[in-house]
């Protein structure tokens, strides 16, 4: 499991329960981290994570050039740095490129919306595609029949490319998620405390603890 933030405080609480493979963030999470640059975010998710943990940061650029600069910059930083590269016609590109000159550079594809970008990320060579699970469904699109299809073709091809899935709202879409095939998930810091505060679970918990207290029955 990932957890899908660029809040501090947030990767501290859930770091203990020594569920998380690593952090994944993008620009839009990084800018709400409001007056803190890239770098700094970076450094300070760094600082907390093991050496097998990995950090996820997503290059920007609007030609293919720029996108490759962003990611050489980004992957300079670390060697636990895996990148994030989107699944367009310049990513596309980007990934291939880097897999070529730099094959142990663990790359994710980002913005996955249909099998068709997975079976390319796949073939650019990435570790890693990201399906956007709940952007789909807002669009009607069937999130767990495309994460089924990409894990059956994955396997036909016999690619070594994994399903992350991403962007969820709910706590169903997650296990829907890992029950169609995504082999990692990455999960906002909200729905991890969701799926550890079962109501049904909690309010049993407290009976018990009334009981043990010498409560009547
Ligand atoms: O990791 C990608 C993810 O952060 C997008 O999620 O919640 O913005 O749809 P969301």
């Amino acid at each position: 499991m990932f957890l899908d933030t660029a809040n501090i405080t947030e990767i501290e609480a859930i770091l203990p329960f020594q569920w998380l493979s690593g952090v994944t963030t993008n620009p839009t999470l990084l800018a709400k981290e409001k007056g803190k640059t890239r770098a700094i975010i970076s450094r300070e998710i760094l600082s907390l994570l093991d050496e097998n943990q990995r950090l996820f940061i997503q290059a920007t650029g609007e030609t293919q050039a720029e996108l490759y600069e962003d990611a050489q910059t980004i992957l300079s930083k670390d060697a636990r740095i895996a990148i994030k590269i989107p699944a367009d016609q310049n990513g596309f590109c980007v990934m291939a490129q880097l897999k070529q000159e730099r094959p142990d550079v663990e790359i994710l594809a980002t913005a996955i919306f249909s099998v068709e970008q997975s079976y390319l990320a796949a073939l650019a060579g990435c570790d890693w595609v990201a399906p956007y699970v709940n952007r789909m469904a807002n669009q009607g699109l069937h999130a767990t029949r495309i994460i089924s299809d990409t894990a059956t073709l994955f396997k036909q091809l016999g690619v070594p490319t994994k399903i992350l899935g991403a962007s969820f709202k709910n706590t169903a879409q997650i296990t829907e998620t890992l029950i169609a095939g995504a082999t990692d998930v990455t999960i906002s810091a909200d729905l991890v405390e969701v799926m550890m505060a079962n109501k049904l679970a909690t309010d049993s918990i407290q009976t018990f603890q009334l009981h043990a207290k010498g409560g009547r029955i």
